[in-house]
């Protein structure tokens, strides 16, 4: 299926594993215009996540803006990047790199996105799958940006599922709480992809080394392994991921959720982020909208629409048929 005409996405990113995936799902994807790729420290620091965007769009003959934002969360202390889940260079160790020859954007990640947003006014998606550091930067920069924008996805946050993270929170939104409580209370037209449905869909190592025997390409040859590497951990502490031996394809819903929204069941609510405490990072929805709560803070908070189920086989049919295709120019 697909988008006509395409859309203008900028990607927020920290790659990783997930983030790869996503990355050429949409590169592969022809409803999807990718028009930048801002990143941001998780996964991996800052500079590393840069320095992947720019080596998994070079391998795959892509020349798309890179730009380098936020470092650190904030306001509370930034941590190690989880290197037993990503490698520590954010795709699983690769023995090697190719020579590649794309460079970065000298703007700021916020800098990036608010040019863009002001330059196609009502036409720029934002898809953001790392902490959300730039989004509230951006946001800082240019109080227009919700209306500048056409919509935000982000995958970040649990309702119902356990946190990965704290027994409450989701990786992206516990590495910076405030940035997201900014996002979540900016009033954009904005979708939450959080662990309610990425829990739903294992992506196998075999359904990628299927992709990669289709195109015998160094692009996905390089995704195999770092596909390999993060099925190891998601292997070693779910049983059920295990018995598929694969992973959680996480950021890959957040951009199966713009070209195929209708394989999701969602429910609309006011979300805002714990910023403190032991619920830190939890992203807290009322779900009862009748139900006017007397605390300050949710009054006047705008509607996020929430990932609440997803046809998790419908999913990973639209992700084969998509990588599937030809994407890649032959080597
Ligand atoms: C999220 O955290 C990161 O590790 C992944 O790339 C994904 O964006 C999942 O909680
Ligand atoms: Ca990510």
């Amino acid at each position: 299926m697909s988008i006509s005409p395409a859309r203008k996405v900028i990607f927020d990113t920290d790659p990783g594993v997930d983030d790869a995936m996503a990355l050429y799902y949409a590169l592969a994807h022809t409803g999807i215009e990718m028009v930048g790729i801002t990143t941001t420290f998780g996964n991996v620091s800052v500079h590393q996540a840069a320095t992947n965007a720019l080596y998994l769009t070079a391998i795959a003959n892509r020349n798309i803006p890179v730009t380098q934002g936020v470092k650190t969360p904030w306001f509370k202390p930034g941590e190690a990047p989880p290197d037993f889940i990503h490698g520590a260079d954010g795709l699983g160790n690769l023995p090697s790199r190719h020579a590649t020859t794309n460079q970065i954007d000298p703007r700021s990640s916020a800098q990036f996105i608010v040019d863009m947003a002001r330059a196609h006014p009502g036409e720029i998606t934002l898809v953001a799958v790392g902490p959300l550091g730039n989004l509230a930067a951006a946001l800082m920069l240019e109080p227009e940006l919700p209306r500048l924008v056409q919509e935000v996805i982000i995958m970040g946050g649990t309702i119902l599922e356990p946190g990965n993270v704290s027994p409450v929170a989701e990786a992206n939104i516990w590495n910076d709480p405030h940035a997201a409580d900014k996002v979540f209370t900016a009033g954009w037209k904005l979708t939450m992809v959080g662990l309610d449905v990425t829990h739903q869909v294992i992506v196998s190592v075999a359904l990628i080394q299927k992709i990669a025997d289709q195109h015998h390409h160094p692009a996905t040859d390089t995704l195999v392994h770092a596909v390999k590497f993060y099925a190891d951990f998601y292997s070693g502490i779910y049983p059920h991921v295990a018995k598929i031996y694969g992973c959680f394809g996480h950021d890959v819903l957040a951009f199966i959720y713009l070209t195929n929204p209708g394989l999701f069941s969602v429910q609309s609510g006011r979300i805002r982020v714990a910023t403190e405490g032991i619920a830190q990072g939890q992203t807290m929805m009322n779900r009862r909208e009748s139900v006017t709560y007397p605390q300050i803070g949710w009054g006047d908070t705008p509607d996020t629409l929430v990932c609440m189920q997803v046809q998790s086989d419908a999913v990973l049919h639209v992700f084969e048929s998509t990588l599937m295709g030809p994407w890649l120019e032959k080597e």
